[in-house]
């Protein structure tokens, strides 16, 4: 699978963060069972990596890290299981080394420079970040503007109130939120509830 293949497989990628490693399971189940398949698992936690690979196990559920920042975090999530990887921003050693890799990398961005170094490295699909403080969907679309050959999925401060109106502008495939995973006990018909509201943005 490529990143976009990633972006393309469902229009939200829930932010997990897991404190409790018994509730990575019931938490990937519902979220699968609700329409999102993509599990963005931040490395925040001291159980993160355990948590991915508990959701991976999971029957659908394609697993990647987030907030990894260095190549080290890349090397740990990659050997958990890291289908793809999330940053909340764009280092030359951390782009190299996720192509090396040849690991599916959605990198964050919040400006043409930050772009720029990303398409130095070949790279064309970005998390925006973070999407309301760094000017919401007027920045993305000015910013946009210049990279046609380029893809996006906004994230931070993005809700169900705001998504809709994100993924209406084409050069966004999907957004990624927390919303859909809130953190504590899991109930999973409420998580999976979440899911299905965030499944149908896109009809
Ligand atoms: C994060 O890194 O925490 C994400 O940007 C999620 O942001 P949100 O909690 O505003 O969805």
């Amino acid at each position: 699978m490529t990143i976009a293949d990633i972006m393309q497989t469902a229009p939200v990628i829930p932010v997990i963060v897991v404190d409790d490693l018994e509730h990575a399971k019931p938490l990937a189940r519902a979220l699968v069972a609700g329409g999102l398949p993509i599990l963005e698992v931040t490395l925040r936690t001291p159980v993160a990596l355990d948590a991915i690979r508990a959701m991976s196990e999971v029957e659908g559920a394609i697993v990647g890290a987030g907030t990894v920042t260095n190549e080290r975090d890349l090397a740990s999530a990659v050997d958990a299981g890291s289908q793809f990887i999330v940053s909340p921003g764009l280092t030359k050693p951390l782009g190299k080394a996720a192509i090396r890799d040849d690991i599916p990398f959605l990198p964050g961005i919040a400006n043409a420079g930050d772009i720029m170094r990303g398409l130095d490295l070949g790279l064309t699909h970005f998390k925006f970040f973070p999407a309301m403080a760094a000017g919401g969907l007027p920045a993305l679309k000015a910013l946009a503007a210049p990279f046609g050959q380029c893809r996006f999925c906004p994230t931070g401060g993005v809700s169900l109130d705001n998504a809709a109106e994100w993924l209406a502008f084409d050069p966004v495939l999907c957004v990624g939120g927390s919303w859909v995973a809130p953190r504590g006990a899991v109930d999973e018909a409420k998580v999976e509830q979440l899911a299905r509201e965030a499944c149908a943005l896109r009809g």
